[in-house]
């Protein structure tokens, strides 16, 4: 891969003004990040953190999830909302353990062959879990594509572009490509954002497409939620 400068600048960014979150860190496991990922996709991250933590402690594995009794499991799951995604996440634990020896897979076709388990996830479970240089497409990080790269203030329903508009952003190294994928959700989860994007501590603010022209208003049919 060539990678692209507005990359090498969104991983330089990252290093100084990510978030310091628990799922981030060294040695977390796939198990944990897949639990991560199911959590943060309907509830903000704040709320996630302590009960992601509890979450771990008792059920360590995906067997140990398997095993538990469904109704303690949306028990626990309790204020993050959207218990189906408990359910979810107890049908991936069961296959993992039951088809895949209780390790969580490592390629993206035998994740997203897991119960409940979409291709979004599959790529992060791949790319934060196991160091894969893997596009990780999330509506921020859709929004940063539709201005950084098409000028647009929010991005077009079509979506197959996506995966291959951020797999051309991502620098050329390997280990900052790895690090593209969660820098880039984090610039649209922290700068770039829907409504008021802080563009003025935006590090690819020079070569943004959007600022180029203008910052113009959405003009294409009304927002997905
Ligand atoms: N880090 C990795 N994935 C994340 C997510 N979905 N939300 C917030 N931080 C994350």
């Amino acid at each position: 891969p060539e990678g692209s400068p507005a990359g090498d600048l969104v991983v330089d960014w990252y290093a100084s003004a990510a978030r310091d979150l628990p799922w981030r860190q060294p040695g977390v496991d796939a198990w944990a990040v897949l639990v991560s990922e199911v959590m943060l996709q309907q509830t903000p991250v704040a709320r996630v953190e302590p009960l992601w933590r509890q979450w771990l402690e008792r059920w360590p594995t995906p067997a140990d999830l398997a095993a538990a009794p469904t109704g303690e499991v949306i028990r626990a799951w309790g204020k993050l909302g959207y218990p189906r995604r408990a359910l979810r996440l107890q049908a991936a634990a069961g296959a993992i353990a039951a088809d895949h020896g209780n390790v969580v897979p490592s390629d993206v076709e035998t994740l997203e062959s897991l119960p409940g388990i979409g291709t979004y996830t599959a790529r992060a479970v791949a790319c934060f879990g196991y160091g894969q240089r893997q596009p990780v497409v999330d509506t921020n990080v859709r929004r940063v594509v539709a201005r950084l790269v098409h000028g647009r203030a929010e991005p077009l329903p079509a979506r197959a572009a996506d995966l291959a508009d951020i797999t051309a952003l991502a620098p050329a190294d390997h280990d900052r490509a790895v690090r593209f994928s969660v820098a880039v959700m984090e610039l649209g989860a922290l700068v770039c954002v829907a409504r008021t994007p802080r563009c003025g501590s935006c590090p690819v603010r020079t070569v943004c497409a959007w600022r180029l022209a203008g910052s113009p208003a959405h003009d294409g049919p009304p927002r997905k939620v």
